[in-house]
């Protein structure tokens, strides 16, 4: 079983330490392999939860996965922290498909990791933040009726219209484009098929892809080109949907 527990992509959530628990606890129960991909971890703004990682003493339940690519973005390393029963076969199956990552990449990462990653995050922990704010604060200000999620790191946030027939994606190529905005539309990050819980947790239904979301990124922009973009696309959906 898959899963971002951190700030996710696309919608910026969190899984609280409760449910990072029971997760743990079915996977235990029903011998499932949990696949803790970590991209975000690392960019938080409030204080970390502890990763699914640490509640497995044994190391036989649950594959961590980490990425440079967000804390130290201009690499690209993924690394991990395997159980055995898994850890030859990936080790294979990577050296298969890239004949291995570049060794001086590792090394000047490595020296990197050791020596400057804790000064360059407490420099850049904040800048996201102030992003994450200027962009929640333009979205609340200028957005028709709609909700947002309230991501405490990462890099996305995530918006939905109460208008149930709004495309996204038409409204995108028609209208944001051509007025030299972009976004990323909800529709595509939903499975092709599978299926998501009721509202009450009791039972499943199928997963439909809802058009009327998107996803914004505030990890690029600065917070004043954040404020003035979102604020133009907030005043082209009202326009749109009132
Ligand atoms: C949840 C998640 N995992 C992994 C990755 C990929 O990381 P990398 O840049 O190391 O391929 C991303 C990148 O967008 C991501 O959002």
């Amino acid at each position: 079983m898959y899963v971002v527990p951190d700030s996710d992509n696309p919608k910026g959530t969190t899984l609280p330490m409760k449910r990072r628990q029971a997760l743990f606890d079915i996977a235990e129960a029903d011998d499932i392999l949990l696949i803790e991909d970590s991209a975000y971890a690392e960019i938080q703004f409030k204080k970390k939860l502890r990763a699914i990682k640490t509640l497995d003493k044994e190391n036989n339940r649950v594959a961590y996965l980490g990425t440079s690519s967000k804390e130290a973005a201009v690499l690209r390393v993924g690394y991990s922290v395997l159980p055995p029963m898994v850890k030859e076969q990936v080790l294979k199956d990577k050296g298969y498909l890239d004949l291995c990552t570049t060794t001086l990449v590792q090394r000047i990462l490595d020296e990197y990791y050791k020596n400057h990653i804790d000064d360059a995050m407490k420099v850049g922990i904040p800048q996201y933040e102030d992003r994450y704010n200027a962009m929640a604060k333009a979205i609340d200000k200028s957005f028709p009726p709609g909700t947002r999620t309230d991501p405490t790191g990462g890099f996305f946030i995530w918006w939905q219209s109460e208008k149930k027939d709004f495309d996204a994606g038409t409204f995108l190529e028609k209208v944001a484009i051509p007025n030299d905005i972009l976004y990323v539309p909800g529709a595509p990050f939903y499975p092709i098929s599978g299926h998501r819980l009721t509202k009450d947790n009791t039972d499943v239904r199928p997963s439909l892809p809802e058009h009327q979301t998107m996803r914004l990124g505030f990890s690029y922009a600065p917070p004043d080109v954040i404020t003035e973009g979102i604020t133009r696309l907030g005043k082209l959906l009202t326009k749109e949907l009132g």
